[in-house]
């Protein structure tokens, strides 16, 4: 027998989705194969003679395998996954010297759909230019006061880490993004000492709804993360590339996820890999991405940017971009006559001028969604 340690998520839901999977079993079904599989988690398998380390109220058998329920938390050895992983496997690896085996399982087949109500509209007026100031005028109306709150609050945070490069719009939309989409998932790749992560935990936190899944090569996030705002993120050492090899494995990892944020390694050979392997499944839930410096060139390119644009260019689902680039605003195609708008408009609402210790005058992230085919079949007739 050996034992598994569960992966961040308050102890009940653990148990409750343990429950379901043993009904799975019981009835004779793989609940790794079922349908609606939303979930991979990620989890710690150590070896034999821990068992007894579990409280019995905590313990969850499946399969010879004992789960421990609690929080993934202090105490337990970091989860690090490095080199070719496979999903749905068991792989070896040594830390602090035990032998510990790296499962990545499916979990939660509920079958049911949890998405929340769509923000469709939103993303469709940001992306026009007819649109866009009246809808950010709605945003910053909304969350202005927020907005000036976090911005106090990472003026410090800043300070120590000198690591804010995410420029302030973009992490102010980002912010009202998750604000008003109200995500039961985020995704985040990557989170280096973490400003975007506190832009996305934020938020949540307001929302007391939604957990922010980050993933990094190295652990500085962990360091540098608000305490306050932890509850609602898990944090993994991973290569994501590497762990996440082609797109049949990238349906299963980020099937769970509604709200996808990207910010990682600037190359073209990063980018081609993250389109064709995290982004290139039927979603199922209508899905907002962000992907940071793409937008990056006074040309509307960068270095990223080329096998982006190839992606959008045919991806069935993707609707409604737009960029909150000081010249581009919102689309290379159709931007706004006089983009400094947007910085007067922040001002109306109190945010005025730089909020960081740099000046960014470009912000190249591309917001756009991805739409479930149950949303284009709605929307069929009306075309
Ligand atoms: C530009 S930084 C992210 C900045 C961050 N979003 C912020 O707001 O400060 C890029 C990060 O991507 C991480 N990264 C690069 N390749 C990765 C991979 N294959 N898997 C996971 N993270 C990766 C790097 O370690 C680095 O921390």
């Amino acid at each position: 027998m050996s034992v598994l340690v569960g992966h961040d998520d308050p102890a009940q839901q653990l148990t409750a989705r343990c429950e379901h999977q043993r009904h799975l079993k019981d009835s004779g079904v793989d609940p790794a194969l079922v349908e609606g599989v939303q979930m991979v988690d990620i989890l710690e398998h150590v070896n034999a003679g821990h068992v007894a380390a579990i409280p019995p109220a905590r313990q969850c058998t499946l399969s010879g395998n004992t789960f421990d329920t609690a929080r993934h938390g202090a105490g337990k050895p970091e989860l690090e996954l490095r080199g070719s992983l496979q999903p749905l496997g068991t792989y070896p690896r040594r830390a602090s010297g035990l032998l510990f085996m790296v499962t990545m399982l499916s979990a939660q087949a509920t079958g049911v759909s949890t998405c929340v109500p769509s923000q469709f509209g939103i993303h469709k007026h940001l992306s026009s230019p007819h649109t866009m100031l009246q809808t950010l005028e709605e945003l910053y109306s909304a969350y202005g006061v927020e907005l000036r709150a976090l911005h106090r609050r990472m003026k410090d945070w800043c300070r120590i880490t000198q690591s804010c490069k995410f420029c302030d719009v973009e992490a102010e939309m980002l912010y009202m993004l998750i604000r008003k989409w109200r995500p039961n998932h985020v995704f985040e790749m990557a989170p280096n000492r973490g400003y975007s992560s506190h832009f996305i935990l934020s938020a949540l936190s307001v929302n007391d709804h939604g957990q922010l899944d980050s993933f990094d090569i190295h652990r500085a996030a962990r360091k540098y993360m608000d305490p306050a705002l932890a509850r609602r993120w898990n944090f993994t050492i991973m290569d994501v590339r590497a762990a996440v090899p082609t797109a049949h494995v990238g349906a299963r990892f980020m099937a769970k996820y509604d709200f996808v944020f990207i910010d990682a390694l600037h190359t073209t050979d990063f980018s081609s890999w993250y389109t064709r392997s995290l982004l290139n499944y039927p979603v199922r839930c209508d899905t907002p991405v962000i992907i940071h410096d793409i937008v990056a060139d006074m040309d509307g390119g960068g270095r990223e940017s080329m096998p982006v644009f190839q992606y959008m260019a045919f991806a069935p689902d993707v609707r409604h971009t737009f960029t909150m680039h000081p010249r581009h605003a919102p689309s290379l195609l159709s931007h706004l006559d006089n983009s400094s708008v947007i910085d007067m408009l922040r001002s109306k609402f109190g945010i005025n001028g730089y909020q960081k210790y740099f000046e960014c005058n470009a912000s190249p992230s591309i917001f756009f969604m991805r739409q479930t085919t149950r949303g284009r079949r709605r929307q069929a007739p009306a075309a």
